[in-house]
């Protein structure tokens, strides 16, 4: 079997189907580096004395877990120097992150959430990193919030890792999805799946049922539908499952098919997830692999952005299923 490693899989990304310039195969390479760093450190766990509370909050008013504050250090650092970035948004920082003036600037603008799912650190279940890339406006030399406010349709590469029983590189650019295994012997990733193509046929659904009294009549609807199984309008019964890292849950959706939501609801109309580093980049990568995005009413990828920090209704998966839950919203 031909073993193509991430840097082989990018390099004839670039030379042959001339599909990506140098300076994003740079940033791709540089930034699958930091997720083998925080890979290394979530394997090490209470060993390194990394799991656990940081004992401060984020933007959002979040706890910090001190992986989120490692996790988010290792993606900077590792990012600062290489000249493809014109800054970096994240989760983790109010503000967008400025290249430091001693290094040289390129085109590129990262957003990452450098730690998904991160209430499952300390109970040793998967998380991941999500990261998303799009370029910066002309003549922007200082990116402020205003730069990164692009909808995601704007967006030139995608990926996230799952740092599960293996650790995992999930990437697009805009040409289909393909998945890396990390070799922890040889230290790194190699093409394990190309053409990703999600399952069309489902029947398996996610969602935090503990919301179900906030729920909104058309989310009521599709989950009173599937979950009435055989005997219900739906005529076979479904499965559930729910990890809380988003990374995960949509890993098994890209694998054997399924849809994920986190809607708007009474209790966060705003939504749970945040637009620019969670539900564009997934959006993105599911689409990508023949699946669907949406609000509930619109395409994720559309949306025009507000805020660096918005969250979003999201329900993502299977085209039919994400079809139908957003047909119940309309009608
Ligand atoms: P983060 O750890 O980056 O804040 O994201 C967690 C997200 C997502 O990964 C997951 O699907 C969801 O939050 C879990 O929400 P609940 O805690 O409501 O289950
Ligand atoms: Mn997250
Ligand atoms: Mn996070």
């Amino acid at each position: 079997m031909r073993r193509v490693s991430l840097t082989r899989y990018l390099i004839e990304q670039q030379r042959d189907k001339q599909s990506i310039p140098s300076d994003l195969r740079l940033l791709i390479e540089v930034v699958s580096r930091a997720c083998k760093a925080i890979s290394n450190t979530v394997a090490k766990g209470a060993l390194a004395d990394v799991l656990g509370s940081a004992g401060s909050d984020n933007v959002q008013g979040e706890a910090q877990k001190k992986l989120d504050v490692i996790s988010n250090e290792i993606l900077l650092e590792a990012n600062e120097w290489g000249g493809h970035l014109a800054a970096m948004a994240s989760e983790e920082m109010e503000q967008p992150h400025q290249i430091p003036h001693r290094f040289p600037k390129g085109e590129y603008l990262l957003l990452f959430d450098p730690l998904d799912g991160s209430s499952n650190i300390d109970v040793n279940v998967s998380v991941g990193t999500i990261f998303s890339v799009l370029r910066c406006p002309d003549g922007v030399t200082e990116p402020d919030e205003k730069a990164f406010l692009q909808p995601g349709t704007k967006q030139v590469a995608a990926g996230f890792a799952v740092y599960g029983p293996s650790t995992l590189l999930v990437l697009t650019f805009g040409d289909g999805v393909a998945v890396f295994t990390l070799d922890r012997e040889q230290g790194s990733f190699v093409l394990t799946q190309e053409n990703v193509q999600i399952p069309e046929e489902t029947a398996e659904f996610a969602i935090n049922m503990s919301n179900q009294r906030h729920w909104e009549a058309p989310v009521r609807r599709y989950i009173d539908e599937v979950v009435a199984g055989a005997t219900g309008p739906r005529k076979k019964d479904f499965n559930m499952r729910w990890i809380a890292s988003m990374v995960a849950d949509l890993y098994r959706i890209l694998t054997r098919g399924g849809i994920f939501m986190y809607p708007v609801d009474a209790k966060r109309p705003g939504g749970r997830l945040r637009l620019m580093y969670e539900a564009n980049p997934m959006a993105f990568i599911v689409e990508q692999a023949g699946g669907a995005a949406t609000t509930g009413r619109k395409r994720v990828m559309e949306l025009q952005p507000e805020e660096l920090h918005q969250r979003v209704g999201l329900v993502i998966g299977s085209k039919k299923e994400v079809e139908r839950v957003t047909r119940y919203h309309v009608e």
